[in-house]
Parts: C-alpha cells; sequence; structure tokens
C-alpha cells in the first residue's frame, strides 16, 4: 500500500500547535500511520534509556542567536531542483539503485561531503560561532564545485545544520558562540553533479564530561555496528534491532521521529530506515544507496520544535548525539561511502 508522506522527512513533518501549551511539537502523522500499516508497534515494546549514574555537566539552556543571510551560490553551480521552491519535498517514493557509472559520481558526492565534514570538525572549538562553520563549509563547498543540499531545502537558510547540546537535529547556524563542554552534531550535504553525499558527526568542543563522550562514542558505535549488518539481502529491520540493543545496554534511548533515507540524485528517497526496533518489511538490494544516521538521547526521546520550523530539541532538555553516513549496499557487505 502505498504511504504518503506529508513532508520532507519524518525526519521534519509539520508541526502543530499543541493545545494549551501553546508551544510547537513535533507532529508525527507518518510515522504514526506507518506503524499502524506495517504493524510495528508490537514489536516496539522499547525500554526508555535512563539517565546514567555518571555526572553529566550542568549545561545552560540551548540558545540562539541572530541567523545571517543565506550565502551566495555562483551562477555556474548546478542545483538541486528543490532550490526556490518554499515546499519541503516529499520522501521520493522511488528506491535509489546504482550501476557502475552513476556509483563513481555517488562515491565522488560522499567523499566531497566527507572531506568537507572532517574540515569543519577542526573548527570545533569554544568561543567559534556555528555561522563560522557554516561559512568554511559553504566555502569549500562551493570551491569544489558542488552545491550545499540543505540551503533552500524547503526554506532551511543555511548550507549546513548544526545541532549543539539537547539539538536532536537541523540545527540552523547562528551567532551563538560555542562553549567549552559542549557536543555538536554537523550534518554536511552536498550535490556534485547531480548527485547528493549525506554525512554527520558529533564533535567534542573543549573538555566535554566522560557521561557526555561516552554518550557520542556509543552513538557512533550504534550506527557502525548497523552498517556492519547491512549486505544484499539483509532485512531492514536488522538495523534497528542493532541499534537499540546497544543503546540499551548503555542505558541510552534512541529518538524514533527522524529516520534515515535513501540518498542519490535525490536528497530523501525510500527506504525509510528505522533507527529502533521495527518489524517493517522490506531487504537490502545490491546497488542500493541509503544513509544510517541514529540520534541516542540521555532521556526523553521526544522532541519539540523550535518555532523556526526546524531546530528539534529533546523535551526535557537532555543531551542528543548523532552520527551518520550514506553506504552502499553490495553483493557481500556494505560500503561506507562518506569516508575521506
Ligand atoms: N542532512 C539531513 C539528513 O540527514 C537533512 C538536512 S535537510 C535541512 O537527512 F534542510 F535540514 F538541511
Ligand atoms: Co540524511
Ligand atoms: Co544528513
Amino acid at each position: 500500500m502505498e504511504v504518503r508522506v506529508p513532508s520532507m522527512e519524518l525526519h521534519r513533518s509539520p508541526p502543530f500547535l499543541s493545545g494549551g501549551r501553546g508551544k510547537f511539537f513535533l507532529h508525527k502523522p507518518f510515522l504514526v500511520q506507518a506503524k499502524r500499516l506495517e504493524g510495528l508497534e508490537k514489536a516496539n515494546k522499547r525500554s526508555r534509556g535512563t539517565q546514567s549514574s555518571e555526572e553529566v555537566k550542568k549545561r545552560a539552556p540551548l540558545t540562539r542567536g541572530t541567523v545571517s543571510p543565506p550565502l551566495p551560490v555562483p551562477g555556474h553551480i548546478t542545483q538541486p531542483p528543490y532550490v526556490g521552491k518554499k515546499d519541503t519535498p516529499e520522501i521520493a517514493s522511488e528506491i535509489q539503485m546504482h550501476d557502475k557509472v552513476s556509483i563513481v559520481h555517488m562515491k565522488a558526492a560522499c567523499e566531497l561531503a566527507a572531506r568537507v565534514l572532517e574540515h569543519a570538525g577542526t573548527l570545533v572549538k569554544p568561543s567559534v560561532t556555528t555561522d563560522e562553520i557554516d561559512k568554511a563549509v559553504h566555502k569549500m563547498i562551493i570551491d569544489a564545485g558542488a552545491y550545499p543540499s540543505p540551503l533552500g531545502y524547503g526554506g532551511f537558510p543555511k548550507s549546513v545544520c548544526t545541532s549543539v547540546n539537547e539539538c536532536m537535529c537541523h540545527g540552523i547556524p547562528d551567532s551563538r558562540e560555542l562553549q567549552d563542554g559542549d557536543i555538536i552534531n554537523i550534518d554536511v550535504t552536498v550535490y556534485l553533479n547531480g548527485y547528493h553525499g549525506d554525512t554527520s558527526k558529533t564533535f567534542l568542543c573543549g573538555e566535554v564530561d566522560d557521561a557526555s563522550k561516552r554518550l557520542v562514542r556509543v552513538t557512533e558505535e550504534c550506527m557502525l555496528r548497523a552498517i556492519s549488518a547491512c549486505k544484499h539481502g539483509t532485512s531492514f529491520k536488522k538495523i534497528g534491532r542493532r541499534i537499540s540493543e546497544h543503546a540499551e545496554r548503555h542505558g541510552f534511548s534512541v529518538v524514533e521521529c527522524f529516520v534515515g533515507h535513501g540518498v542519490g540524485r535525490i536528497f530523501h528517497s525510500e527506504p525509510i530506515i528505522y533507527h529502533q526496533r521495527n518489524n517493517g518489511p522490506g531487504q537490502m538490494v545490491e546497488g542500493q544507496t541509503f544513509t544510517i544516521e541514529p540520534i541516542l538521547s540521555m532521556g526523553s526521546i521526544e522532541c519539540d520544535m523550535w518555532d523556526d520550523g526546524w531546530t528539534a530539541v529533546t523535551t526535557d532538555g537532555s543531551l542528543a548525539a548523532q552520527f551518520e553516513h550514506t553506504i552502499l549496499i553490495t553483493k557481500t557487505g556494505a560500503e561506507i561511502l562518506t569516508k575521506c
């Protein structure tokens, strides 16, 4: 049965005003619908992660800075088709498959994304602003003849996502200075020769406490464990199982309102990749490219969205971390494309 996706992601469904509380929070119509259709509820008797007994440094709640105007892109750089359109594209229902030629393009886009992310990570230091990181990322992508995929995606105003502390994802770069002890996810996507490469990492800013470091380490391990389970013929549901098992073992919880996705000529397509335990259908096929991008939280997995329509934060202010790779399914396994 066809499942209609109301907006770009499950990732980012339209927010609505919740009765009484007077603030925005994430509405998950598609996810809820998909669960009903696929009977995911039964498999979803997950346990909530618990706050670790290690000391988590008290951080001030995330504050917003000023967002500078979008950076210009030279005319010779090809823009993806969604740029200039206000609506967030729907998740395309086609699964993106590759032959020898398109794999070469995919690899080039993914390698560029990985190099840009590595460079962005070197800039993470106390007093640096996320706007400065955005500028550096934008320049490096443009200089490589590519387009920064987030810029203009559903009206996203900057070239990269920077998600600090309790921000789960889709943070908008602004004038806020990074502080000693912050954690920050930088999510880079580039559009090169008609192909998107999508990757993110959570970086440590200055001296970060051990509990927060553990969250970051375990999140990366979850992603890598899921990737090592992938190959032609493997069920997609194995991804959620691998991730949940490892996260729960460490007392962390897996965020459900954001998903991985097919990636290639189109930024977001099927297959939708659930990171939580699920009983969804389908097996991986050689030649597919998709992302695995789990978000783990130290506490709540529910999110509030800021009224900028993008910044998704944990409802209880607990810390969240995310890692993301674009992978290619092969006969014998999965190749990580977003590596330098
Ligand atoms: N890179 C994000 C992902 O992993 C999507 C960012 S879209 C933006 O799918 F508009 F928020 F930038
Ligand atoms: Co992605
Ligand atoms: Co991404």
